[in-house]
């Protein structure tokens, strides 16, 4: 069925959680637990689709100002998550990365945090990477200061602060960029999401709900960047 180009990089804004709850008449924290199964449906679609890396905005920096019953839903759920998925997840292979700043996070959520990672490490199907507590501007802003440190100390000069000096020193350097962004709920924004990674990335907005996201949505999005011609700025040799 997939013939074509995989996306090696798939990212996702997973939004809408909070819609599907309000139409079934819920508080909110319900429609972020309903949310929980679709990851497992992104995850596992993933690596049958041979996705590599597979990265997730999961809690915004911007989301730590939502009510405090709902913040605390949604970090009670991250700890669920990790402790009911550890061990599912390294029997498929894949290895977890929590990116953001884990600092803000509760000190049982930096150990599930901590725990997920150690315990994966070894997974070599998928990367699963987690965006938590995480802000592009401010990524890039982190960036900025560490070299910023390598110039003030010697080790760097300024000559050397280019596009790829600061690549490498994003959370996502390990992985590259993403070839494709799936943002559910049909918002078309990226809302402080990999605002540099995504310069050339293929966007594909879809109306369905987070909580409704299945295997099939992430194959109809893969199929639909198939079709799509890539150029990068440049013009296509004919
Ligand atoms: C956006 O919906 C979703 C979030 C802020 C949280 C995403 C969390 C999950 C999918 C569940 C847990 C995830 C993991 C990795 C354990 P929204 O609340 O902004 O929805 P709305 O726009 O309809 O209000």
């Amino acid at each position: 069925m997939l013939s074509g180009p995989i996306p090696r990089h798939v990212a996702i804004i997973m939004d809408g959680n909070g819609r599907w709850a309000s139409e079934r008449r819920l508080p909110r924290p319900f429609g972020h637990r309903a949310g929980m199964k679709a990851v497992r449906e992104a995850v596992e679609g993933a690596i049958d689709a041979g996705v590599a890396v597979l990265t997730l905005f999961a809690f915004s920096e911007e989301n730590w100002n939502r009510p405090a019953t709902e913040i605390s839903a949604l970090m009670d759920l991250l700890e669920e998550y990790i402790a009911k998925e550890v061990a599912e997840l390294k029997g498929q292979g894949v290895r977890v990365h929590v990116l953001g700043d884990r600092t803000r996070l509760t000190p049982g959520g930096r150990s599930a945090v901590e725990q997920v990672e150690r315990e994966t490490a070894g997974g070599q199907k998928l990367s699963l990477n987690l965006c938590i507590s995480y802000s592009s501007r401010g990524e890039i802003a982190h960036a900025a200061r560490l070299l910023a440190e390598e110039v003030l100390k010697g080790t760097k000069q300024l000559e050397d602060i280019d596009e790829e000096a600061i690549r490498a020193k994003l959370y996502t350097a390990p992985w590259g960029d993403p070839d494709l962004l799936i943002r559910t709920s049909g918002e078309q924004r990226l809302s402080n999401f990999l605002l540099w990674q995504l310069a050339y990335t293929e966007l594909y907005i879809t109306p369905v709900l987070w909580p409704d996201f299945n295997r099939r949505t992430l194959l109809e999005a893969i199929l639909d960047y198939q079709r799509r011609e890539r150029r990068f700025g440049k013009v296509t040799a004919s």
